[in-house]
């Protein structure tokens, strides 16, 4: 028979910049306005990292090192650091390599995941991996995302919706699996990576005046097609985990969505039967993170939640890709 060993999060920490940018703001910069950003994404502000000499790296060694210090361990003791972000400082070396040196995490290995908006569910099962096997005993998966340097701020229909953060947890094994990650269903689907892209200074079109010039360094999205998909496959994965599971809304104690809109997160919470009062929103002030969305939803609501609740975290992003996480929590509240 196979282990039962499960691997829990024991930390949990985010790290966000101090800069906002507000709907006010943005109504200065392009042709929208507070009222229709509200309506449509649940969006007011979101955080910027303006510091020129920072990047992805180094949000990142800030969780690294508060997960440390949350559990009273060096960071010489981490055994793998998984950074899921698409704003790498640089191509290579990896943000994991970068944020692992600054953080002083120098007996882990790492490397980073690129799975868009779903990437901390990607990275989260692949670490979970790692520790239920009994290879690694002290995982670190980060969602991390400056998401402000590949957004172009004179286009109306992007630059309203994300912001920058980073967010992660630790993973260690628990032995009983009677906490921890209990089951995921992640999926893929290429042929929706028209819909939300970054063309620009990959091995397709390497960086060049032409590129800049037709601003293929940026992000670009078709918001109508990305918002269709995501409202059926987030809901439809959410509520296949429960039912593959034998879950009853009753048994959910906290839909952890991915937040990229409002509407997005009400369908799949619909769709699941769940009650608004168990779904972690914080969208309203940090927008979209991409990866780093539904680890700060955790570290903020981490007070809130007692071991052996069932949290399933949800997410759909570009690729397209898309997922579901069951876990039991397995922190107690801080005192
Ligand atoms: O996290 C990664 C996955 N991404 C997502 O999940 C995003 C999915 N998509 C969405 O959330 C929504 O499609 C958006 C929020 C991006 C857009 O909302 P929408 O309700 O789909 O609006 P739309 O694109 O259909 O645009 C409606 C109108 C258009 O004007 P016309 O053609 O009706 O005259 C747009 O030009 O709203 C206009 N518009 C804006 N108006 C004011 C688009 N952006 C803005 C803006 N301010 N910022």
């Amino acid at each position: 028979m196979s282990s039962p060993q499960t691997a829990a999060i024991t930390a949990v920490h985010g790290w966000l910049p101090e800069d906002i940018l507000s709907n006010a703001d943005l109504e200065k910069m392009v042709d929208t306005n507070d009222e229709w950003i509200r309506t449509r994404t649940g969006i007011s502000e979101r955080r910027i990292l303006k510091d020129p000499e920072k990047a992805t790296s180094d949000m990142a060694c800030e969780v690294i090192k508060g997960l440390c210090t949350q559990r009273g361990i060096t960071p010489e003791e981490v055994d793998l650091v998984i950074v899921a972000t698409v704003t790498p400082d640089m191509f290579f070396p990896s943000t994991a390599q970068l944020a692992c040196h600054k953080a002083g995490a120098s007996n882990a290995w790492g490397f980073d995941l690129s799975a868009a908006c779903s990437g901390f569910l990607f990275a989260l099962r692949t670490g979970s991996q790692f520790v239920a096997s009994g290879t690694h005993s002290k995982v670190i998966v980060v969602g991390a995302d400056k998401m402000s340097s590949i957004v172009d701020y004179t286009d109306r229909t992007t630059c309203v919706l994300f912001g920058d953060a980073a967010s992660g947890v630790l993973l260690e094994a628990d032995a009983s699996g009677a906490t921890g990650i209990q089951d995921a269903i992640l999926r893929s689907d290429g042929a929706g990576g028209q819909y939300l892209r970054m063309q620009g200074g990959g091995s397709l079109n390497p960086s060049s005046h032409e590129t800049v010039d037709n601003k293929l360094h940026y992000i670009e999205q078709d918001g109508r097609p990305v918002f269709k998909a995501a409202v059926t496959s987030m809901a439809d994965v959410s509520y296949e985990i429960m039912e593959r599971n034998g879950l009853t809304a009753d048994d959910v104690s906290w839909l952890v969505p991915h937040q990229a809109n409002l509407r997005i997160i009400d369908a799949t919470a619909n769709r699941m039967g769940v009650g608004r009062d168990k779904v972690m929103i914080n969208i309203e002030k940090y927008g979209n993170t991409t990866a780093a969305t539904i680890p700060l939803c955790l570290w903020e609501w981490r007070n809130r939640l007692t071991p052996g609740e069932n949290l399933i975290l949800s997410a759909f992003g570009g690729g397209f890709t898309w997922g579901s996480i069951w876990l039991k929590w397995a922190m107690e509240p801080e005192a």
